[in-house]
């Protein structure tokens, strides 16, 4: 107890000598003070990552608008209020202590005791504490750096020093809001041949493969690039990877997000916020061991997978049913006899390399000698690729996780006995002929998936797995699976598509609830035999949404084709639309503000799913409340992908000539021109957002005073200062109100009129979790309604209500 004078004492002398990015023994700072590196380009300080009382101590950018948190101290363990204090002590290490006590929450390590130990934020991002003025990185006597969270940023090493056994690597928030440790690791793993492994708890998902002197086998478009070098170290004393930035005025990162994707995002500026440049897993092939032991995925074939030649499935029936986990086995079986060889396939990403075996100096025929010299060696390749190849990498065991690519793919030679070698003639250099064998077993796999819709649809059997081909927009061949249900169980589940039995209407047709055997209730969706559009939206709908998987979209059960009938089935959502609820006098009572947030929240994370994290990535062109869906427990689900695109890694912004979507929601650049990007479906969130908040539609909006739509009213009044007026009188009591006046800011920034000045929606998802500044909005886009002739859009071909209308060139 004695020691807390001394310690505000000393804070108050902190104070008068702030602006500085040193303390020193004893010297401490309180929430609410901050550190900034000599540079600029870092900040030091308490933080909590929502609205909760949670505070963290953290390293953030400075230069960045929207708040990004590169490093906490105590990840597992926050403070319940504002008395945190950092301080450093005699012990040398840095200590977070409730001010109020003399608890130690969470201290760093010290290797040896210093007389001077300062603790300084250095302009890398990396808090140091060193002795005195003694600046050699050799020397520190701890550093964050060392103890990386979800963030590696330039200069920093993921990997391990094998004498001290430091190991350095990346682990996930549990969420965007709560930074302690998520399931999600990416690591170096040191067995075999080092590769960089991500992992689902002990599982693992996905892995780099190994180094092969220019980048990691799994990382085919690694190369030389205008924003960063790389480099892999491994000698006796150290393994790890590290980047560089080229320029050093760009801000860019490598995080490992919370849904377990790692990336590379990019600082572009406040309107365009972070920037994914790289993303990995980037594809279903990159799932680890999709295809099993000596199978071999291919993104661009369908299906995906196959096995490698002179294999065969080990379970058929599964494999031709797309369950490939259990993968191949020989066609002819090794045992270690004479004549035994090698076959080569090319283009491939090297398999899991934690059972292999290296030598730097050995060459390849070495290599091959070596490997055949030993019966339970399966393959062997270069280990560097550089100056036509050198070393020598093996591999024990079976194969698992190949993958082949279009570029940069490397070498294998598998072993193989004697018979396999003479089937495929000699075995050196034969470089398509795996790829041919590929595409005529493909085709026995077509056949078989014809073959089994007809036995199933005879067989009428309950559930089971199934695969529909469906082209994707620009010829590129889809296959879907998806469990399929027979027509007589979903017909009896729906007491035969009864009236009773009709919850709405949707983008193709109508829409039933219906109960399973089992008390499963379920949605049924109907293609309706006469719609024209009908088809395309439907095969779209399952293309997209049978991939997708969030908590925030709706879940596609299965599917049921019979006849002419085409029928999708989706968990059914007790609460129905979120229309259904906000404009409605009674109902809207039962969302209260908080209920209200986190569905807007929900929105926005399934949004940005859709446009960032998704494999496919998409634009969903359709927002409105009536395609949001509630859950028992008001969670919100984006449905009806009817009219949703696709679009690729670079490709941000599209053209239509058939402007789809729905009047109120429709931003301008895509109802006059026909352009679609995602800052289209920006300007949608916003508009609910606006309708969220008010309880009124966009759409049909009047005001005595003037002839503004909602857009136009919550901008004038945000303009006046008076946007509390802008909130619906049945949210009850507001005890947050800056909360609200913080989503209106937020809806407005969405629906401005400039597709650019508008943000993405990993900036919104920031700027709703985050207490930063946000910029002051610009006008929105269409903000007049009805009757006015000075709108700073035309609206004049519209017409429905809620209704998802169709225009063919929309000019
Ligand atoms: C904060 O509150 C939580 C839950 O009430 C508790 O588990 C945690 O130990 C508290 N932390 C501190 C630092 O008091
Ligand atoms: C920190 O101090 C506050 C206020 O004195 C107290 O409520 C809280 O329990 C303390 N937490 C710990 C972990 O000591
Ligand atoms: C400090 O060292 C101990 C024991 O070596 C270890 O368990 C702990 O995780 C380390 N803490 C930090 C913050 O490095
Ligand atoms: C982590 O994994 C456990 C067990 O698999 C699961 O219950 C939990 O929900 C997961 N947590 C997150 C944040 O995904
Ligand atoms: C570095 O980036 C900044 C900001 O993007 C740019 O203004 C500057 O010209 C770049 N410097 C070099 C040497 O490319
Ligand atoms: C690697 O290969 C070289 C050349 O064949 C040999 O001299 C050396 O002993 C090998 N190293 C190991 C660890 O086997
Ligand atoms: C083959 O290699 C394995 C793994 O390195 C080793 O355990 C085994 O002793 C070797 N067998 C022979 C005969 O060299």
């Amino acid at each position: 107890m004695g020691a807390l004078p001394t310690l505000l004492l000393v804070f108050s002398i902190f104070r008068i000598s702030i602006a500085v990015d040193t303390i020193a023994l004893n010297q401490v700072v309180r929430d609410g003070e901050i550190l900034t590196s000599a540079g600029g380009s870092f900040e030091l300080g308490f933080f909590s990552p929502d609205d909760s009382n949670r505070r963290y101590l953290g390293i953030w950018y400075k230069k960045v608008s929207t708040m990004t948190v590169v490093w906490v101290a105590n990840r597992e363990i926050p403070l319940n209020d504002s008395s945190g204090v950092l301080k450093v002590t005699d012990q040398g290490t840095l200590a977070i202590l409730n001010g109020s006590n003399t608890n130690i929450l969470w201290s760093s390590n010290s290797s040896r005791s210093a007389r001077n130990p300062t603790a300084q934020l250095l302009d890398s991002g990396n808090l140091v504490m060193k002795d005195g003025n003694d600046d050699n990185p050799e020397n520190f006597l701890w550093q964050s750096f060392d103890y990386p969270c979800n963030t590696l940023l330039p200069g920093m090493k993921l990997g391990r020093n094998t004498v001290t056994g430091l190991d350095r690597y990346l682990s996930a928030w549990k969420s965007v809001d709560d930074p302690s440790k998520g399931n999600f690791t990416y690591r170096l793993d040191p067995s075999g041949y080092p590769q960089l492994i991500l992992r689902k708890g002990s599982a693992v998902t996905f892995r780099s493969g190994p180094w092969n002197g220019l980048r990691f086998s799994g990382f085919p478009e690694l190369g030389s690039n205008p924003v960063y070098t790389y480099e892999f170290v491994f000698n006796e004393k150290e393994m790890y990877f590290r980047y560089e930035l080229v320029n050093s005025s760009v801000v860019s990162r490598l995080v490992l997000n919370p849904d377990g994707s790692k990336q590379r995002v990019n600082w572009i500026d406040r309107t365009h916020g972070w920037i994914l440049y790289s993303s990995a897993p980037m594809d279903s092939c990159d799932s680890y061991a999709l295809c099993g032991v000596y199978g071999s995925c291919n993104i661009n074939r369908s299906p995906k997978c196959e096995c490698m030649e002179g294999f065969v499935p080990k379970f058929p029936n599964d494999w031709d049913m797309a369950d490939w986990s259990n993968g191949c086995v020989r066609s002819t079986p090794l045992g270690c006899q004479n004549g035994e060889g090698f076959v080569k396939f090319s283009g491939v990403k090297l398999p899991d390399t934690r059972n292999s075996w290296f030598n730097r100096s050995m060459d390849l025929k070495e290599c091959a000698a070596v490997c055949l010299s030993n019966c339970s060696c399966t393959a062997y390749t270069n280990l560097d690729i550089r100056d036509g190849g050198s070393g020598c990498l093996l591999w024990f065991g079976d194969l698992i996780d190949i993958r082949e690519f279009n570029e940069n793919g490397q070498e294998l030679y598998v072993r193989m006995a004697a018979s396999e070698l003479g089937r495929s003639g000699n075995f050196k250099g034969k470089k398509r002929e795996w790829v041919i064998v590929g595409s005529v077993s493909s085709l026995g796999i077509i056949l078989l998936c014809l073959l089994l819709t007809l036995y199933l649809l005879k067989k009428k059997k309950l559930r089971k797995k199934g695969t529909m081909g469906y082209n994707l927009e620009g010829g590129q061949k889809e296959d879907v699976e998806l469990p399929l249900f027979d027509f007589a169980t979903v017909s009896k589940a729906t007491n035969h598509f009864s009236i009773h039995n009709k919850l709405g209407e949707g983008g193709f047709g109508l829409v039933y609830k219906g109960t399973l055997q089992e008390e499963q209730e379920i949605a049924v969706k109907r293609l309706s035999k006469n719609s024209g559009q009908g088809l395309n939206e439907f095969k779209n709908e399952v293309i997209y949404i049978s991939k997708l998987q969030h908590r925030n979209l709706v879940r596609l059960l299965g599917g049921c084709i019979h006849d002419e009938e085409k029928m999708l089935i989706y968990e059914y959502m007790p609460n129905k639309s979120l229309d259904s609820f906000i404009f409605d006098k009674t109902r809207s009572m039962e969302l209260d503000w908080n209920k209200r947030f986190l569905i807007i929240n929900g929105i926005a994370r399934g949004l940005l799913y859709l446009h960032q994290d998704s494999r496919l990535r998409i634009i969903h062109r359709d927002l409105k409340a009536d395609n949001v869906l509630l859950d028992e427990e008001m969670t919100p689900k984006i449905s009806d992908f009817g009219i949703a695109r696709s679009f690729g890694g670079n490709e941000t912004e599209a053209n239509t000539k058939r402007v789809v979507g729905t009047y109120g929601y429709m931003s301008p650049e895509y109802a006059i021109d026909g352009l679609y990007s995602t800052k289209s479906d920006v300007f949608s969130f916003g508009v609910l957002v606006l309708e969220i908040v008010s309880g009124k539609r966009n759409r049909g909006f009047s005001h005595p005073d003037h002839s503004l739509n909602l857009l136009g009213h919550a901008w004038t009044l945000y303009m006046e200062g008076r946007s509390m007026e802008l909130i619906d009188s049945s949210v009850g009591d507001i005890h947050n109100l800056s909360q609200v006046l913080r989503l209106i800011n937020v809806g407005l920034l969405c629906v401005q009129c400039g597709p650019d000045e508008r943000p993405s929606m990993s900036s919104v998802v920031l700027m709703l979790s985050s207490d930063s500044t946000l910029p002051q909005p610009k006008e929105p886009g269409f903000f007049t309604g009805r009757g006015s002739t000075s709108s700073s859009g035309n609206q004049g071909p519209f017409s429905g209500n809620g209704i998802t209308i169709t225009m063919f060139d929309g000019r």
